[in-house]
């Protein structure tokens, strides 16, 4: 096995585990939604559906980036395809570069997806790259896809041993894949968040998605950490919860003055635990919820057989949450939901 494929499958172990978790959660506690006890709604007509990327979709929710490249990333690819076209949600798949520099196909995915958007995925530094505008549009047209995501992981880089350190270049290179109209390009972090001023900055480019991807579920700080030094890395350790928490980027990212309003639309991620979280983001202005961690350990059992009938039923438990949240605020549908009662605890 090549190291790239041996980190994959180490990333893949270790991201199930409760020690790849940010301690403190993803801050949507404080969020609290008015109850309402006088509905004047139908729980089983609660409308969930919406657009993303010119195609509809059943509810706001995309299996977030997470794999590729390797026999067992694949077979993992290929059953949160299978369960997101079922579903009728959104599906990323994970970084790319391993699977075009060895020459893997992954026609198959939209093969068995061909109606949902699905996004393309290649890591900033690469992108910066000289061949990266290539390798950008090679990733996009290997799987049809409808959008492609570029993931900043400047603070995972620098906790593994290997990573890139060099991150000269990288919003040049946005602006020219912007500008390349291969697709609309989303941009999102790995779990450690995205401030205003970079969102503002990324926004002048043209992206038309910021995937705020904050603190509060998979830390890749605590996972690199694992994978290298068995949990205790001197330099690491007290950067073990750094980021801006996805609860702190959604409500950082909205402004109500002018000047500093964004074009692009946000999606939120970052520890979303289940439909009242994913709700709680739409309600804190995200247009598409997205969560990685929790649908890998939904994928794969204890022993590490895919299960798919386990997926199917933990998006379906999602939708159920999220159209109750709905329902006991007394929203049929997203647009009303925005408007409902709630409050932030301190
Ligand atoms: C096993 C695993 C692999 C990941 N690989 C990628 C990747 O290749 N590209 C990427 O943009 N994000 C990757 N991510 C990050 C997720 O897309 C997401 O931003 C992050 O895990 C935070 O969301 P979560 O708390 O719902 O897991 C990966 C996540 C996991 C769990």
């Amino acid at each position: 096995m090549t190291k790239a494929a041996d980190r994959k499958n180490a990333h893949l172990d270790l991201a199930r585990g409760v020690d790849a978790q940010t301690a403190h959660g993803n801050g949507f506690d404080r969020v609290v939604l008015s109850h309402n006890a006088l509905p004047e709604c139908d729980l089983d007509a609660i409308d969930l559906t919406c657009r993303f990327l010119g195609k509809r979709l059943t509810m706001p929710l995309m299996i977030g980036a997470m794999t590729g490249g390797t026999d067992r990333a694949d077979e993992i690819n290929l059953a949160l395809a299978k369960a997101a076209q079922k579903a009728g949600i959104a599906l990323a798949v994970g970084s790319q570069r391993a699977s075009i520099e060895n020459q893997r196909d992954q026609h198959q995915l939209r093969k068995i997806a061909p109606d949902i958007p699905i996004i393309a995925n290649l890591g900033g530094v690469q992108l910066a790259r000289p061949d990266g505008l290539k390798m950008a549009q090679d990733a996009v047209a290997m799987l049809e896809a409808d959008a492609i995501a570029i993931h900043l992981n400047p603070l995972q880089e620098a906790a593994q041993p290997e990573g890139d350190r060099n991150w000269h270049g990288v919003e040049d290179a946005i602006g020219q894949l912007v500008q390349s109209q291969t697709c609309p390009v989303i941009i999102k972090e790995v779990g450690a968040g995205i401030t205003k001023d970079v969102a503002m900055r990324l926004d002048a480019l043209g992206v038309r998605y910021i995937d705020v991807a904050g603190l509060g579920g998979t830390n890749w700080t605590r996972i690199e950490t694992l994978r290298h030094q068995n949990g205790d890395n001197p330099l690491m350790t007290p950067f073990l919860d750094w980021g801006i928490s996805t609860f702190d980027a959604l409500i950082d990212l909205q402004s109500d003055r002018p000047e500093s309003r964004l074009n692009a639309r946000l999606i939120a991620s970052g520890g979303i635990r289940h439909g009242l979280d994913a709700a709680k983001g739409l309600w804190l202005g995200a247009d598409m919820i997205a969560a990685a961690g929790h649908f890998l350990r939904a994928v794969e059992d204890g022993d590490g057989q895919i299960s798919p009938d386990h997926l199917d039923q933990s998006i379906e438990l999602w939708r159920q949450q999220m159209q109750l949240a709905l329902f006991l605020t007394g929203s049929k549908d997203i647009q009303s939901f925005r408007a409902a009662d709630g409050h932030i605890r301190d």
